[in-house]
């Protein structure tokens, strides 16, 4: 009654913003990601019998409150759904620094689907994992398979169908991710907070979704084909729609700092004045993400880590599928290169 499986984290080349439906967890549009190496989400889960409430340990230290809130109302879905009455331990490890405030709910809930359900012996094929997960975290609907993704919008009807695909897998495109860390601690407004505060109150919330929709396929045709350039115009449009539509809501959600801003204009730099292919995406918090190609890798980091305000830089890389690991103590999962300047 034991497993231990590892998923890596993602980025959303076409952001999910907004949900369809709170309960069950559905986006209101599909999107579109990479998933990434080497930052992983290592989860253990032990359904015991000899535990009264589930515990919860998180990069070594029991947890309480919201993250563990999270976690136990995601281990009663199984429960509800299979009639599981055992509590869970769950121990799990994320390989990249959760005090820089990067999102870990996506490998963390798409490692503790496969964890938790291949513990209990449940039968669930990647499908029915990315479904799972999504009621855990929209973006980690989309964890469970390697290289580039995309999660179906689904419907009320049909939640079944809010569910990730695979693009191409990692070996399609050996495409290099840079984050760019421009702040310590915790974001303030979570993921959740600010797409529901987007959608209930911007005036630019519909036209946001009207984008996401035509941004799609063609975000999926310039992957199948390559095509950096008009990778960059989807990308960057997504990521600079999905923060006008929050920052015009009431009140306005606004992620970026300063350096934020100067990040856009050095890559745009880069890119216009020296022909570097680099482009930014920006997530709810105020780091940047870089995509560029593997020979332009080392450019882009000296110039970005030579900035003002930038704390420290991350490399990635594409990454492969959520797996199960031997052991609970297995290979610990290799940590990114950090470089702080
Ligand atoms: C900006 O998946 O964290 O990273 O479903 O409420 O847990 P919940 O939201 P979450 O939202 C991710 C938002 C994003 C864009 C993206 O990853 O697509």
């Amino acid at each position: 009654m034991q497993a231990t499986a590892l998923a890596y984290s993602n980025i959303a080349l076409v952001k999910y913003w907004g949900k369809r439906d709170a309960a069950y967890n559905l986006p209101a549009a599909g999107s579109i990601s990479a998933t990434l190496a080497p930052l992983a989400t290592t989860t253990t889960v032990s359904w015991r019998r000899d535990h009264a409430e589930d515990r919860v340990v998180l990069n070594g230290q029991r947890s309480s409150g919201r993250d563990r809130a999270r976690i136990v109302t995601f281990l009663d879905l199984l429960r509800e759904k299979h009639g599981i009455d055992w509590t869970a331990e769950v121990v799990t490890e994320n390989s990249f620094p959760t005090a820089a405030g990067l999102a870990s709910s996506a490998s963390g809930f798409a490692a503790l689907a496969l964890a938790a359900t291949r513990a209990a012996e449940l039968d669930y094929d990647l499908s029915a994992l990315s479904a799972l997960a999504r009621r855990g975290s929209g973006s980690a609907a989309r964890s469970l398979h390697g290289g580039f993704v995309r999660l179906h919008a689904g419907s009320v009807d049909a939640p079944e169908e809010a569910v990730a695909s695979l693009i191409a897998s990692e070996t399609h495109w050996d495409l290099r991710v840079l984050f760019v860390l421009t702040a310590t601690g915790r974001k303030k407004v979570s993921s959740t907070v600010g797409m529901n505060q987007t959608q209930k109150t911007s005036p630019y919330f519909d036209a946001w979704i009207a984008s996401v929709n035509r941004a799609l396929p063609q975000a999926e045709h310039a992957i199948l084909t390559r095509d950096f350039d008009a990778l960059t115009t989807i990308a960057e449009a997504s990521a600079l729609q999905m923060h006008a539509s929050a920052i015009a809501a009431s009140p306005g959600v606004l992620y970026w700092n300063g350096t934020t801003v100067d990040i856009i204009h050095a890559t745009r730099a880069m890119r216009e004045d020296e022909g570097i292919p680099v482009f930014f995406t920006i997530d709810a918090g105020p780091h940047v993400k870089l995509f560029t190609t593997a020979s332009h890798e080392l450019a882009v980091q000296r110039r970005m880590a030579a900035l003002p305000g930038v704390v420290e830089t991350l490399s990635a890389r594409i990454g492969g599928p959520a797996r199960v690991l031997d052991s609970p103590l297995g290979p610990t999962p290799e940590h990114p290169s950090r470089r702080s300047e």
